[in-house]
């Protein structure tokens, strides 16, 4: 039995939950404690809530941790302050995802409800891909990346560590997405985009910040 527990109890932690509590029913060995949160959740989750990440760096026995944090920067940041090597950070792949022939997915990674995955993917390390979205043939999706819900990567797009899709947005064949950038929510991005950048709207174009 695998005693496991989520790192975030926001609003995609309860998410990453439902996806763990359907895996329990299914018959996967876990037995799920609770979640982890620098903020005090205590009086919201009584005993489902096991502290902030001191808590974590002190857990005496094995742990497995799934980082539901939907930011890339902040879940790097989260993995960083992580340093008590009883936690194995878990992949949590939801039994309604679709999976075909995925190379690997990297540890720490989610994979929620309804996303589709097709052919040759390789899906790296603490990456989210979200409710509903598609991910195309040959796709690479790098360390620390997300993919918002109904997202759709066309084939062979490539995502740089950090890069962010946004909900509902479309990234078009042969695309790169290099590090950090962000595609806005509903943007089709039809060319590379350099890394910290910021692309918005139909087709995307960058925006200062
Ligand atoms: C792109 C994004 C990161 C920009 O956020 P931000 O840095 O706070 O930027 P602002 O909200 O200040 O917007 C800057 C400009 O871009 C525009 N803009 C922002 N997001 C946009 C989007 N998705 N599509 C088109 N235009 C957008 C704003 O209208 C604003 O334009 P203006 O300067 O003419 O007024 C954000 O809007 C976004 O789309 N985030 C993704 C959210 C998401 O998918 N969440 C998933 C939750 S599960």
């Amino acid at each position: 039995m695998t005693e496991i527990a989520i790192y975030g109890a926001g609003g995609f932690g309860r998410e990453v939950n439902l996806i763990v509590q359907q895996l329990i029913k299914k018959g996967y060995p876990y037995h799920f404690l609770g979640f982890f949160d620098d903020e005090d959740k205590s009086s919201e989750l009584g005993k489902l809530y096991l502290g902030n990440t001191a808590a974590l760096n002190h857990w005496k026995t094995p742990i497995s941790v799934a980082l539901a944090i939907g930011n890339g920067k902040t879940r790097k940041k989260v993995v960083d302050r992580i340093r008590n090597p009883r936690v194995e950070f878990s992949k949590v792949i939801s039994p309604y995802a679709v999976f075909n022939d995925i190379i690997s997915i990297g540890k720490g990674s989610i994979i929620c409800a309804g996303a589709n995955l097709t052919t040759n993917i390789e899906v790296g390390e603490f990456v989210v891909v979200n409710l509903n979205a598609t991910i195309g043939h040959d796709c690479r999706l790098g360390d620390f990346s997300s993919v918002m819900p109904g997202a759709n990567l066309a084939g062979d797009v490539k995502l740089n560590e950090g890069a962010f899709v946004g909900s509902g947005a479309t990234v078009l064949n042969g695309v790169v997405m290099e590090r950090n950038t962000i595609l806005g929510a509903g943007g089709v991005l039809t060319k590379n985009l350099d890394a910290e950048k910021t692309a918005v709207g139909v087709p995307a174009k960058t925006i200062e910040k």
